[in-house]
């Protein structure tokens, strides 16, 4: 599948607000979320490994007030922003699911893409 270009590279600060897509997910409405963490962009499905819900109750809002670690608003698991992988709160032994993401410079400057994979893709854009 062909890459999706996300945002520009400077929209995604370190420990900031994330880029959310809405996405589908086996087929069901879903959405994935970007971030910078140490200065490297990564992306995951917007999705707790507690209860499949959305971590951000603040559009955009993932990491916690540190911006070390993302962090579920519903019952507070904390999730390491390279990995994924949950180091506190109710989801311990689980993680985000994540995405394939690069940074490419294009003629339009510096770019975040996705590589969406089979079971995690971009929603179709309409045609109108
Ligand atoms: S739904 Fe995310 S911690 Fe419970």
């Amino acid at each position: 599948m062909e890459a999706i270009a996300v945002c520009a590279a400077q929209a995604l600060s370190d420990g900031g607000l994330a880029v959310r897509r809405d996405a589908l997910f086996y087929g069901r409405s879903a959405s994935v979320f970007f971030v910078r963490f140490q200065g490297v962009a990564y992306g995951y499905l917007n999705q707790c490994a507690h209860v499949p819900t959305e971590l951000d109750w603040v559009e955009g809002q993932f990491f916690e007030s540190s911006g070390l670690y993302l962090m579920c608003a519903t019952h507070g698991a904390i999730y390491l922003p390279d990995t994924g992988r949950c180091v506190g709160g109710p989801c311990r032994g689980g993680r985000l699911r994540p995405l394939v993401v690069e940074e490419r410079d294009t003629p339009d400057g510096r770019q975040v893409f996705w590589l969406p994979d089979e079971h995690v893709i971009p929603v179709p854009i309409s045609s109108t």
